[in-house]
């Protein structure tokens, strides 16, 4: 089997492609622009991990750019996993252009090649921010999605574009909602690590938005690159499905910042905030769904992931700093 994951220096793409090296003897080839959101020193960091394994092969390409996309789909693959995109909601109130570019137009460029090289299996990241603002918890995937941020949208759009873009064509199509990813090589502009980054640099300071009464479902990355295996091997018979991937546990920020703070004997310097505008209050998903289509009974512990994923920083910060 040969692989096309995009965005493969990134954190989920990072993770998920070391998962499949280390447990398969499938080939992955990873693209990745090595983008500026963050320090790239961690994403070369990554490369330089995934590279130590025989069946990884890396270019860096831009998906925005057609052709060089055209080109490295001449390497026949069997399934592309993408994970490419601008994330984070706060960056797109600034920025939205990066997400129209990267997320629409580079995401269509790949729906093209997909096409003319009659790829098979496309699984790509959407997520929880296609949800927007709701009273009614946990969220399935029948609800209403109602994005309340560009970013949340270019994901609403990319569901809708694979709709209809691969209808009855022979690509099988799955979409993965992301709820707030944690764990090892994590990205720094996300909360768990800007708390950890502060704990380790006293001069960072740590906003705590809305005053820590937000509610995150948050998921480890173990439990996703398990899901994304199991999602990988099953025979799909639906054109385009959908899947929330959260752990259905959702916790109040505070909570996770106290059980972070039994793993350090720091404080970090933390300025409290009032609701940010992107931002949603609450994210909690009905994860019923995956679970029955993978039969998976069980997810990684919260509380015990993160003592995991602080013990990991602990020997790993100077990547962070
Ligand atoms: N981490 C989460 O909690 C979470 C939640 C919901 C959805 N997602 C989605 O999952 C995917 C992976 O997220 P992540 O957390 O690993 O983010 P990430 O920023 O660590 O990874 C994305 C990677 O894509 C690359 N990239 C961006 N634009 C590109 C372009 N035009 N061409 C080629 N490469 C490009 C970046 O350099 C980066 O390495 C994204 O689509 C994101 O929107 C993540």
């Amino acid at each position: 089997m040969k692989i096309l994951i995009t965005g493969a220096v990134g954190f989920i793409g990072y993770n998920y492609s070391k998962y499949l090296l280390e447990n398969t003897n499938y080939k992955i080839c990873g693209i990745d622009n090595l983008n500026d959101y963050y320090p790239v020193k961690i994403k070369q960091k990554r490369l330089k991990e995934l590279k130590k394994f025989k069946n990884f092969s890396f270019s860096r390409i831009d998906i925005k750019n057609k052709n060089q996309v055209e080109k490295i789909f001449k390497k026949n693959f069997n399934t592309v996993f993408h994970f490419a995109a601008q994330a984070g909601v706060r960056y797109s109130l600034e920025n939205p252009r990066v997400y129209i570019d990267s997320n629409i137009l580079g995401f269509f460029n790949l729906l093209e090649s997909i096409k003319n090289y009659n790829i098979k299996k496309f699984f790509y990241a959407s997520s929880s921010s296609v949800y927007g603002d709701s009273k009614k918890f946990p969220l399935n995937e029948l609800n209403k999605i109602n994005p309340k941020n560009i970013y949340g949208l270019t994901k609403k759009n990319n569901e809708e574009m694979v709709e209809t873009f691969f209808k009855n064509s022979n690509t099988k199509c799955i979409g993965f909602r992301f709820f707030t990813v944690f764990g090892e090589w994590g990205r720094p502009d996300m909360l768990i690590y800007q708390y950890l980054g502060s704990i380790f640099n006293k001069k960072k300071i740590f906003y705590l938005n809305n005053f820590g009464n937000h509610t995150r479902d948050f998921t480890y990355i173990k439990d996703v690159c398990e899901i994304m295996y199991k999602t990988l091997n099953k025979k799909i018979d639906k054109q385009h499905q959908v899947f929330n991937i959260c752990s259905n546990k959702p916790i109040k920020i505070t909570s996770i910042l106290k059980y972070i703070d039994m793993n350090f004997s720091i404080k970090p310097n933390i300025k409290k905030r009032k609701f940010q505008l992107a931002d949603v209050k609450k994210t909690h998903g009905n994860n019923k769904k995956i679970k029955g289509y993978i039969n998976k009974k069980d997810f990684f512990d919260v509380k015990k992931a993160l003592n995991k994923t602080c013990s990991w920083y602990k020997s790993n910060w100077k990547i962070y700093n």
